[in-house]
């Protein structure tokens, strides 16, 4: 396999307005981060993934962008951001811009000119259909609740919104449209980025004629099966290719839900038509049920390991996997999957990222795992934030198809917001991100769970991060090594090999915090020893019987 440095790099995320503030007014910005930039060093990671900061009315914090080319007032002005860019590339650190082109902010100029009339020269940037019997153009839902039309009195049409009705879709269909993303991410290349992050970029084409889609418990159609992986899109991102990024030297990732193995092989393919690679969302969607994402169900672990298993299996040697745990848009996977308590948080976390990390894909460490920060006890509705968990809320309360308790429930385990604290620097007030109100709640933990105290311990979460980047740094095999699975069925133990040449690597990970025995496979029995890569406990030593305490992970060398 060719490589590149994108496949070795390590990438981490910045969701701006949790992340650092340095001037008091509660919210994160661009000069908070390029304050921290040191500290990201220290951990190692090789690319930040920048959240979007441009100019936004913040409908969805960001992803709804009102001018491209411009910074977030909030954030700070286009010098903070080219200082912090500098200050990014003098240490080393790449920057990929999220790229958030499946729809603009209502208040971008190309949308205040669409709705003014059917002739504008703007109109078929945006989706415009006229209703049926009165009605929506047809039955889909958007994912931020309610209806994916909204009725614009002006021209007495509807327009799409497959997310909030402050984010119209754009016409991917129209070259024009094409032409102007294209010249816009050019415009950040010449500056000096280093890739792009790109936002639902698999619902850029749609299937013509719109059709119903399957009604769900809140009443509207899925819109996936038409607007997911559409008929166009495999030919928009090649174009796009073409004309930007094959021309600059980029790490480009597509976040695309609803995405299968046989897609991502031509949206990642190695041969570089497309993009380096894509989120795909299976393994986060395990716990989703008829009530959608809102539940409290557990992540089975023998269904986890077959969805990942099947990632690594089938991009080998023709496309290339993204792996993540956590982001902006998932709760905190120590919350889901591992365990919070105090007694076993961080033992777990370092299982969790061992687990992850020692896989074939490029890593994404979303801002506070490194430091084992958690899910929050948000108490009301009125400590959320995000637009889709509120809207939710009332649809399906208020719908009738929830009870308020259990939604409540829900949101605390499942919202978007529990990824969405500021970042928790050290145990003063507001765990150090803000002199000022945080525009959200920190989370109460911050007097145990901070940065600093993380930083002032050998053993802590932020090491052993820093230890699993500096491994992939120096081991071509956790690169680019195969993946093998292990007790396929096994309702505990994670277990899979990676191999590259005659070198071998066994990764062994327990979920559960009871005790498990491990007997060595077949083809590791007849050694007497193997050397310990890493692992979350001290006293770890080869043997051919292996009793594994609460949440262990180890890795041997062979
Ligand atoms: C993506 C983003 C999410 C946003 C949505 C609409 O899923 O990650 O945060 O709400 O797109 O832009
Ligand atoms: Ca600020």
């Amino acid at each position: 396999m060719e490589k590149t440095w994108w496949k070795e790099a390590v990438v981490y995320q910045i969701y701006p307005r949790s992340f650092k503030d340095s001037n008091g007014d509660g919210i994160g910005d661009l000069n908070g981060i390029t304050e921290k930039l040191d500290y990201l060093k220290e951990l190692g990671i090789d690319v930040i993934w920048l959240s979007p900061v441009y100019e936004s009315p913040n409908d969805d914090n960001g992803y709804d962008i009102s001018n491209y080319r411009g910074i977030m007032k909030d954030f700070g002005t286009m010098e903070d951001y080219d200082r912090m860019l500098a200050a990014a590339h003098e240490r080393g650190i790449r920057i990929v811009m999220d790229l958030v082109v499946n729809h603009t902010s209502d208040e971008h100029p190309w949308f205040v000119e669409s709705r003014k009339s059917k002739e504008n020269p703007y109109r078929d940037y945006y989706i415009w259909r006229e209703g049926k019997d009165g009605k929506e153009p047809n039955n889909w839902g958007s994912c931020f609740s309610g209806p994916a039309w909204e009725y614009d009195e002006a021209t007495q049409m509807y327009f799409l919104h497959l997310f909030s009705k402050k984010q119209p879709d754009l016409n991917w269909d129209n070259p024009v449209v094409r032409k102007e993303v294209f010249d816009m991410m050019d415009w950040w290349c010449q500056k000096g980025i280093d890739g792009f992050r790109m936002d639902v970029i698999s619902m850029i084409s749609k299937v013509p004629g719109l059709p119903d889609g399957e009604v769900g418990k809140n009443g509207y159609g899925s819109f996936s099966p038409y607007a997911c992986n559409g008929p166009h899109v495999h030919e928009y991102l090649q174009e796009m290719n073409r004309e930007v990024l094959s021309k600059y030297d980029l790490l480009t990732v597509g976040e695309c839900s609803g995405v299968t193995v046989e897609e991502a092989k031509k949206y990642a393919s190695l041969d570089g038509g497309e993009l380096n690679m894509v989120f795909q969302f299976e393994h986060m969607d395990l716990d989703g049920g008829e009530t959608f994402k809102w539940n409290d169900r557990k992540i089975d672990l023998v269904e986890l390991k077959e969805v990942l298993t099947k990632w690594q299996v089938s991009l080998m040697g023709k496309a290339w996997n993204s792996l993540y745990w956590c982001n902006h848009d998932q709760p905190r996977m120590l919350s889901r999957m591992g365990n919070d308590s105090s007694k076993y948080r961080e033992i777990s976390a370092k299982m969790l990222a061992t687990c992850l990390h020692m896989m074939q894909g490029t890593p994404y460490v979303y801002q506070g795992e490194e430091l084992g920060m958690t899910n929050v006890p948000f108490e009301t509705l009125e400590d959320f934030r995000d637009i889709e968990s509120i809207n939710a809320y009332h649809e399906l309360v208020g719908g009738g198809v929830l009870d308020a308790e259990d939604m409540m429930r829900f949101l605390r385990y499942k919202s978007r917001d529990n990824a969405r604290t500021p970042v928790q620097w050290d145990d003063s007030e507001n765990a150090g991100f803000t002199t000022g109100t945080p525009w959200i709640m920190v989370n109460p933990n911050y007097k145990e769970i901070n940065a600093k105290e993380q930083l002032s311990r050998e053993d802590s979460v932020f090491h052993y991060y820093q230890k699993l980047i500096a491994l992939r740094h120096s081991n071509d095999i956790i690169v680019y090594g195969a993946y093998e699975l292990l007790l396929p069925d096994d309702p505990a133990i994670y277990a899979y090999t990676r191999t590259l040449g005659d070198e071998k690597l066994l990764v062994i990970c327990n979920f559960k915090k009871e005790e498990q025995s491990f007997t060595m496979p077949e083809e590791f029995s007849g050694k007497d020893q193997a050397e310990v890569l890493i692992s979350n406990y001290k006293d770890v030593k080869w043997a051919q019987e292996l009793t594994l305490r609460a949440y262990e992970a180890v890795v041997f060398r062979f």
